[in-house]
C-alpha cells in the first residue's frame, strides 16, 4: 500500500473530507521529535529506491525478503517462497504436526535462478502482493494466487532446478506453452508460457531453455491428480494478477481489487475466513482446493471480491447494561481500586507496555464508574491520574522514556526502543506496535471523552499515535505506513516487527490487538471522528473473526483447520505464526495453560463479549485450562482472566472465585472484573 495506490484514493478523499481539519500539514510538524535509532536495520538493500522516500513496511507478509540477508522463506500462499543467491524457489510445503506444533517446512520443489548474480529487491508492493526482481526476472508474488507468475523482461535462458529432487520427466504441450514437469517427489508441476519456451532436463535435477525467452511464465503445482484440476488451471491460466489492493468499504465490509493482465477470468483462492465472509453469489470452484496452514484454499473466480463482516457493537460501556441489584457492589471495588491508583508507581515504570496497561486499567474505573450511576464520586480522581500519567508521554517530558520518530522505517520508536532492539518488548525494531499504543489510545479516548478540552489540546498527539498503526489516511501518509501492523489478507494483525523468523511473521495476542482497534473506534468517537471510528471498527470486527478462526481452536464448531493431535491438544494457539502454529508462548511454556488463554482474554472490555460469544467454546476453554489452574506458581493474575471467561456462563461461580483473588493483573481491577461477570447477559432457559 504505497503511495501509489489509485484504486484506494476516492475511499481516502471521503474520509480525508470529514477529517481534513485534523491532518498535520506536513511531516516538520509530526508531534514527536524526530531521533537516529541504532537499533533499526538499513532498508536500502532490499527495496528499490524509488520506494524509499515513502514510509516502508514493518510488519508485512514480505518482511523477510527485506530483513538481513533476504534469504528466509515467506508464506505466499498456496506457496513458500524463498529467495537467495540470484535465485528464487517455491516450495508447495506439506504439513507437519503433532500435538505442540504445526508447521510447514521449506523444501524447495523448484528453483527459478538468474545468470544476472543480482540480489533481489521489492519494485513494489501493494496490500496483496508483492514485485520481487532478480535481474531479468520479476516474479509477481500475489497472495493467494495458485499460480507463481514471473516476468522475463529482457529475453534470456531460464533455468529451473529441482534441488534435491530428480526429474522423472517433462512434457510439452500446445506448441510448447505448456509443460509438465513431474519431479521424483510425486509432485506434478504446470509451466505456462505466454510464447514457446523449450524446456528440457539439463541434467538429472536442471530443467533449461534451449533459447532465450521473454514474455510472461506461470508455474503451478497440481494439488491432486483429478483432471479437472489441470483444466481450471488451463482454462484460467491467460489472466494474472500484478497487484492487490484492499479497501475498506464501509459498514464493516472490505474489498479486493486486483490488478491484472492477459485475458480471461482472474482465479485465485479463498482461506476459510474468505469464505465465510464472500457473498454467495461469486463463482466458487468448490473441488478446486489448496492445502494450507489456515485450512483449505478453494478456488474463487473474480478481480473484485467484497467480503462482509457481521457488524459488532462499539460502545463504551458494557453492551447489554447491569442490573441495579450488583451496582453496591462494583461502587465498593471501585472506591477502593480508585484508592489505590498510585502515581509513584506509574511514574516509576518506563516500559511503554507496562505503563500504557496502568493507564488503562485507571481508565476503565471511570466508565465503569459512568455506567452504577457516577459510582461515589471517583471519576475526578482517575482523570487527575490519567492526566499525570498520559501528558507526560505527550508532551515529551516523561524522563525515563517517551516516543520518538525513526525516520528510517517511519514511524514511532520509543526513547528506550531507539538504541536497543530489545527494551520495550523490541518497540524499537517496530515489534507490538498496535499492542502498547493501543492501551494508550484507549485511555486517551476516555480521558477526552471525560474532559473535552484536554481532548482537544492533545489532539496532534493522540491521532499521532494511531497513525502510527492504523494510518488510514490519503494524504501525508510519510509519517508512517498504512495499517502498520494489519494483514488485509488474512485480516488480522502480526506483531513481530523488524526481525527474520523462519516462519514469518507473528502475532501472540489477538485480544490486544482487537483492543487496538476497538481503542481507535473509541478515540473517533470521543472525537466525533466518524471516519476514525468506521476504520476502527471495521479492523474490530476482522481481528474478532480471525482470532476465532485460527486462534480458537474449537473442536465442535466450524474448525477442522488444524490436524487432530493437534486440535486435541490445544484449545487455544499460543504463537500464531505465518507458517506455524505453537502451543507455547514467548512468555511460557505450552503447559501454562493459564497465560496462554489469558493473553487472548486480555483487557476485558465491553467487546470481548464478541470475541468469546460461543458458549460452548467457551466451557470447553475452562475445562481445558482449569488443572493448570491447581498449580503452585500458577499467577492471581492470569487466574482472574480464567474467571472472566467463566462468568460468560456461570456468575454465581466466577464471582466467588475473582473475590477471593489476591491480585489481579496489572491491566486489570476487581472493579473491572465484577463490571464484566455482572454484565454477562442472563442465559436464556
Ligand atoms: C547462497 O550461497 C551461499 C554461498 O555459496 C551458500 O552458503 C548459501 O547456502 C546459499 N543460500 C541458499 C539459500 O541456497
Ligand atoms: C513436535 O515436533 C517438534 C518439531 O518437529 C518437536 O521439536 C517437538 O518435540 C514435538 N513435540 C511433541 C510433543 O512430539
Ligand atoms: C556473484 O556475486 C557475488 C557477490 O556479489 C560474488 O562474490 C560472486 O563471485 C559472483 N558470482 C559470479 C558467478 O559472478
Ligand atoms: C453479487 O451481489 C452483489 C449485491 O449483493 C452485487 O453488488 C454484485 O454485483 C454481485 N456480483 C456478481 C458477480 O453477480
Ligand atoms: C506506590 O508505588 C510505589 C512504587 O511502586 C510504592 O513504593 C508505594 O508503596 C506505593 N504506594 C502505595 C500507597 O501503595
Amino acid at each position: 500500500m504505497a503511495a501509489t495506490n489509485p484504486w484506494l484514493l476516492p475511499f481516502f478523499l471521503l474520509l480525508a473530507a470529514a477529517y481534513s481539519d485534523q491532518l498535520p500539514p506536513s511531516s516538520a510538524q509530526f508531534p514527536f521529535p524526530e531521533t537516529t535509532s541504532t537499533a533499526v536495520p538499513d532498508p536500502t538493500k532490499f527495496f528499490s529506491p524509488s520506494l524509499l522516500s515513502s514510509p516502508l513496511p514493518t510488519n508485512s507478509f514480505f518482511q523477510n525478503f527485506v530483513l538481513n540477508k533476504g534469504d528466509l522463506p515467506e508464506y505466499i500462499h498456496p506457496y513458500l517462497i524463498r529467495t537467495a543467491n540470484s535465485s528464487l524457489s517455491v516450495s508447495y510445503p506439506s504439513r507437519t504436526s503433532n500435538t505442540s506444533i504445526t508447521q510447514l517446512p521449506f523444501s524447495p520443489d523448484l528453483t527459478i535462478s538468474s545468470v544476472s548474480n543480482k540480489t533481489h529487491f521489492v519494485s513494489s508492493f501493494s496490500d496483496l502482493a508483492v514485485d520481487l526482481d532478480i535481474g531479468e526476472f520479476r516474479f509477481h508474488l500475489v497472495r493467494g494466487s495458485p499460480y507463481l507468475t514471473f516476468s522475463v523482461l529482457k529475453t534470456s535462458s531460464v533455468s529451473i532446478s529441482t534441488g534435491g529432487n530428480g526429474v522423472d520427466s517433462v512434457d510439452s504441450y500446445d506448441g510448447s506453452t505448456k509443460h509438465i514437469i513431474r519431479l521424483s517427489n510425486g509432485r506434478n508441476w504446470v509451466v505456462y508460457s505466454t510464447a514457446a519456451i523449450y524446456l528440457m532436463k539439463a541434467k538429472s535435477s536442471e530443467i533449461v531453455t534451449s533459447g532465450g525467452f521473454s514474455g510472461v511464465i506461470r508455474v503451478a503445482v497440481l494439488p491432486n491428480s483429478a483432471a479437472e484440476t489441470e483444466q481450471i488451471l488451463d482454462r484460467y491460466s491467460g489472466c494474472y494478477p500484478v497487484s492487490g489492493y484492499a479497501k475498506l468499504s464501509g459498514n464493516f465490509g472490505f474489498s479486493y481489487k486486483w490488478q491484472k493482465k492477459g485475458s480471461g477470468g482472474l482465479l485465485m483462492l479463498a482461506h476459510p475466513l474468505h469464505r465465510r465472509v464472500l457473498p454467495e453469489n461469486l463463482t466458487v470452484l468448490q473441488n478446486f482446493k489448496y492445502g494450507s496452514i489456515d485450512g483449505d484454499l478453494v478456488g474463487v473466480v473474480g478481480d473484485s471480491w467484497d467480503l462482509n463482516f457481521a457488524p459488532i457493537p462499539i460502545t463504551w460501556h458494557s453492551i447489554n447494561g447491569i442490573e441495579r441489584k450488583f451496582f453496591p457492589e462494583i461502587v465498593a471495588a471501585l472506591k477502593h481500586d480508585v484508592g489505590t491508583l498510585n502515581v509513584t508507581e506509574l511514574s516509576s515504570t518506563a516500559a511503554s507496555y507496562f505503563y500504557g496497561k496502568l493507564l488503562a486499567r485507571a481508565a476503565r474505573l471511570a466508565l465503569i464508574a459512568e455506567e452504577v450511576d457516577y459510582a461515589a464520586g471517583v471519576i475526578p480522581a482517575v482523570v487527575k491520574f490519567l492526566k499525570t500519567g498520559i501528558q507526560p508521554w505527550l508532551d515529551g517530558k516523561f524522563g525515563r522514556n517517551g516516543f520518538l520518530y525513526d525516520r528510517k522505517w517511519a514511524g514511532l520508536v520509543t526513547k528506550n526502543g531507539a538504541t536497543s532492539k530489545t527494551e520495550d518488548f523490541g518497540f524499537g525494531i517496530y515489534n507490538d506496535h498496535h499492542f502498547h499504543l493501543g492501551y494508550f489510545v484507549y485511555s486517551i479516548a476516555v480521558l477526552a471523552k471525560l474532559d473535552r478540552n484536554w481532548g482537544n489540546q492533545y489532539k496532534a498527539p493522540a491521532y499521532a499515535l494511531v497513525h502510527d498503526y492504523m494510518n488510514y489516511r490519503s494524504r501525508n501518509t510519510q509519517f508512517s505506513i498504512p495499517f502498520r501492523n494489519f494483514d488485509f489478507w488474512k485480516l488480522h494483525s502480526w506483531a513481530a516487527g523488524l526481525t527474520e523468523f523462519p516462519d514469518g511473521r507473528n502475532q501472540e495476542s489477538t485480544s490486544e490487538a482487537i483492543n487496538a482497534y476497538y481503542a481507535a473506534a473509541l478515540m473517533g468517537l470521543a472525537y466525533g471522528d466518524e471516519s476514525l471510528t468506521a476504520v476502527g471498527s471495521a479492523l474490530t470486527a476482522a481481528e474478532i473473526a480471525a482470532a476465532q478462526t485460527w486462534w480458537h481452536v474449537n473442536r465442535g464448531g466450524r474448525s477442522s483447520i488444524y490436524d487432530e493431535g493437534f486440535t486435541e491438544e490445544n484449545r487455544v494457539v499460543g504463537i500464531l505464526w505465518s507458517g506455524a502454529r505453537e502451543s507455547r508462548l514467548w512468555f511460557a511454556s505450552a503447559e501454562w495453560r493459564e497465560c496462554r488463554v489469558g493473553i487472548q482474554v486480555l483487557p476485558v472490555v465491553p467487546v470481548t463479549e464478541r470475541v468469546f460469544a460461543d458458549e460452548g467454546f467457551v466451557k470447553e476453554v475452562v475445562e481445558w485450562v482449569s488443572p493448570a489452574l491447581e498449580r503452585e506458581d500458577a499467577g492471581e493474575g492470569w487466574k482472574g482472566f480464567v474467571y472472566a471467561l467463566e462468568g460468560i456462563y456461570d456468575k454465581k461461580n466466577a464471582v466467588g472465585k475473582v473475590k477471593k483473588l489476591k491480585k489481579h493483573d496489572d491491566g486489570n481491577s476487581l472493579s473491572n472484573l465484577l463490571w464484566w461477570i455482572y454484565s454477562r447477559p442472563e442465559r436464556q432457559g
